[in-house]
């Protein structure tokens, strides 16, 4: 196999052992204000009956929120919210409450 051939695969291997969560914080940030109302800015929700985000694991955030999506998972607040998410709104947002202490 010749050098450039081997630093080749070694990159594709590097890619593929990179986790799948893709997710952009900044980008999430933004698109997190929708959410803010309810979970609060810092991730900490305003109400005893709507749950924290910050800190949550980015694999559940995203879970959850395509469990909303799907109709797997069912709430009168959350699903018509997560209907109109992309995967990538859902990934970014993710990414974002989970990066909040
Ligand atoms: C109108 C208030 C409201 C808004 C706005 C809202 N949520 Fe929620 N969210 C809730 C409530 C209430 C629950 C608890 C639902 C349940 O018991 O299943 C919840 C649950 C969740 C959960 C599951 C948490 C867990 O621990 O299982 C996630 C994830 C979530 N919301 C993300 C979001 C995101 C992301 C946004 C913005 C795009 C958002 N929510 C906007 C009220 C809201």
């Amino acid at each position: 196999m010749n050098t450039a051939l081997k630093y080749f695969s070694l990159i594709l291997l590097t890619l593929a052992m990179s986790p799948a969560l893709a997710g952009d914080i900044e980008k999430g940030k933004k698109k997190a204000e929708l959410c803010i109302g309810c979970h609060g800015e810092n991730g900490i929700s305003v109400s005893p009956i709507i749950p924290n985000l910050a800190a949550q694991k980015e694999g559940y955030l995203v879970s959850a929120l395509r469990e909303f999506k799907s109709g797997t998972r069912k709430n009168g607040m959350m699903s018509p919210i997560a209907a109109t998410m992309s995967g990538d709104d859902i990934n970014d947002i993710a990414a974002y409450f989970s990066s909040l202490k």
